[in-house]
């Protein structure tokens, strides 16, 4: 019931989703990848939805059902996720990135199975393309860009360093070291940064604090 009750405020809206992790293979059974669930992303994109907006949502793998009337683009790389995404982000008046994208992948993907060896290995990495950095970089005018910030300490001093270096006009940053924050469980404890505020959000539902950043993009982009 809930669902029928909201406003459409973001009808006419473009809105591109990024959720989920990257898998980055090292050979045809193993990867690397991270705890995304990506339960925070899709959140977003179903409550973007339930207002209106027309929402696509790039996703990494992940277990959980993807929300209806969303375009759903699934997607394994870093790379992959790169060329979905800058495919579609010209005509976006929102963009929000939600996804764990891996930083490094296997700078060589063995065709077939590594076997063990006695002593040490090594795999050599070679840095992803920042997807965010370039969508800074590439910018439409009134286009707004939303990014999320994962840390372990300094969470503010990081997370603003991420939005002036990445062109972005938020970040939704959070401390994995909180109780009830981060990538697996329902909830999250989430700080608004902008240019000129930092709004701290109490710990809440992945789906309320889907609905109180969009709240916040409404209000910057009026
Ligand atoms: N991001 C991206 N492409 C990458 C890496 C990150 O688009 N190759 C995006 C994420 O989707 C997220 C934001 O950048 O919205 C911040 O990700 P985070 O991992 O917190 O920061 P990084 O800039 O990767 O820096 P670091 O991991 O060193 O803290
Ligand atoms: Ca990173």
């Amino acid at each position: 019931l809930r669902e029928v009750a909201f406003e459409k405020d973001l009808s006419g809206k473009k809105v591109l989703v990024t959720a989920g992790p990257t898998q980055e293979p090292v050979d045809p059974v193993r990867c690397l990848t991270n705890h995304s669930s990506g339960k925070m992303g899709y959140a977003i994109a179903k409550m973007a939805m339930l207002r209106g907006a027309e929402v696509t949502l790039v996703s990494g793998p992940t277990a959980i059902e993807p929300p209806l009337f969303v375009k759903v683009v699934p997607v394994v790389t870093a790379r992959d996720m790169f060329e979905a995404v800058t495919a579609v982000s010209d005509q976006q008046d929102i963009i929000i990135k939600a996804a764990a994208v891996a930083d490094y992948r296997p700078k060589n993907v063995s065709e077939d199975k590594v076997k063990k060896k006695d002593g040490q290995a090594f795999i050599e990495l070679e840095r992803t393309d920042d997807i965010l950095k370039y969508l800074g970089q590439h910018k439409k005018d009134g286009q707004f860009l939303c990014g999320f910030s994962m840390e372990t300490k300094d969470m503010i001093g990081n997370s603003r360093a991420k939005l002036e270096k990445k062109n972005l006009d938020m970040v939704a940053a959070n401390n994995l070291k909180v109780e009830g924050a981060g990538f697996q469980g329902d909830t999250n404890v989430l700080t608004l940064i902008t240019q000129d505020e930092e709004v701290s959000l109490p710990l809440m539902s992945k789906e309320d604090a889907a609905l109180k950043i969009l709240d916040k993009i409404l209000e910057l982009t009026k």
